[in-house]
């Protein structure tokens, strides 16, 4: 092992794939599994999409297929974001790659079980494995070493209804679930994203410049970016899950945070997916979350930089 152990459940489409890369090629972390779910696209493409990435890097890290709908609704997807293939529609070659298994969620605990106080799980996808998981397992709670969740907005708006953000939009079960379970998270919400990390025409022409990954990470955004111009005051594209990679990877350079206690709104109904963040406390109810307000966008781009360089 060569240093950090990092589990990673994605729903992988064109920023989970850009997360993927910053995790796979960093020197001291040793990606010991990941985990597909069901959000962006079915659980089937994006199982298609993580294992082209995996052979893009060179990695051999198992991939293991989790749950392909949310828990109790039915799956939502997000084609008009990253593309019917969940990679931009740009006619990559993403089929007939072979998962390690299709035991996703076991594959989640067996990690973080076999590995006690070792493994820093990041989640950038909708909660439903990581849900399943803590019902079959609670012990995760107090096994896991950390979790980052690319989730939630602790400042609104969000970005699937003004309310709430996809991935606890997309399962609202799974997030509450998650939020009530007894786990300590890190909330990388959409609101930093949007204040951090959206990256320019310019940055993504260096990006571009940078090489093979570089040139990949930049070319699966096309439909995104389409969307962003079309639909938002965005100059660029933006890059959630990166952020909240980069947040993992580099814990110190969140800028302001705090200890809340946070919940998820289930159901249905127009506060579906809604965060909740208890900024004065919630009575009975310690904190469960590092809300992270503001990060260094230097630091993080100079991972991405890092991740992409030939
Ligand atoms: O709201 C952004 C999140 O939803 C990201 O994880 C993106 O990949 C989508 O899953
Ligand atoms: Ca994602």
């Amino acid at each position: 092992m060569t240093g950090r152990r990092f589990f990673i459940d994605t729903d992988t489409a064109t920023d989970d794939a850009v997360a993927l890369i910053m995790a796979l090629r960093q020197p001291d972390i040793d990606v010991i599994g990941i985990s597909i779910v069901a959000g962006n696209c079915s659980v089937e493409q994006a199982t298609q999409n993580a294992l082209y990435v995996r052979e893009l890097v060179g990695s051999s890290v198992p991939v293991h297929v989790g749950a392909d709908a949310p828990l109790i609704r039915a799956l939502e997807t997000a084609d008009h974001i990253h593309g019917v293939d969940g990679m931009g529609d740009i006619g990559l070659p993403l089929h007939g790659r072979i998962p390690d298994s299709h035991r996703g969620v076991q594959a989640m605990i067996d990690a973080i079980m076999d590995h006690p106080g070792e493994v820093e799980l990041i989640t950038i996808g909708p909660l439903t494995n990581l849900a399943l998981a803590l019902k079959l397992e609670p012990g995760i709670v107090d096994a896991v070493k950390r979790v980052v969740v690319m989730g939630g907005a602790a400042v609104l708006p969000g970005n699937v209804t003004p309310l709430a953000e996809f991935n606890f939009w997309a399962d609202p079960e799974a997030a509450h679930i998650v939020a009530n379970s007894g786990l300590h998270f890190e909330m990388a919400g959409w609101d930093i994203s949007m204040a951090h990390a959206v990256i320019d025409d310019e940055l993504a022409a260096e990006l571009q410049s940078l090489g093979e990954l570089g040139g990949f990470a930049v070319g699966i955004q096309a439909v995104l970016r389409e969307f962003c111009r079309e639909n938002t005051d965005r100059d660029g594209f933006d890059l959630p899950d990166p952020l909240a990679m980069a947040i993992a990877i580099d814990p110190a350079m969140v800028t302001r945070e705090s200890e809340r206690f946070v919940d998820v709104i289930h159901g249905d109904g127009p506060a579906r997916g809604m965060t909740i963040v208890h900024e004065h406390g919630a009575p009975g109810r310690e904190p469960n979350c590092r809300v992270i307000y503001e990060v260094d966008r230097e630091r993080f781009v100079a991972l991405l930089r890092g991740a992409m360089q030939a």
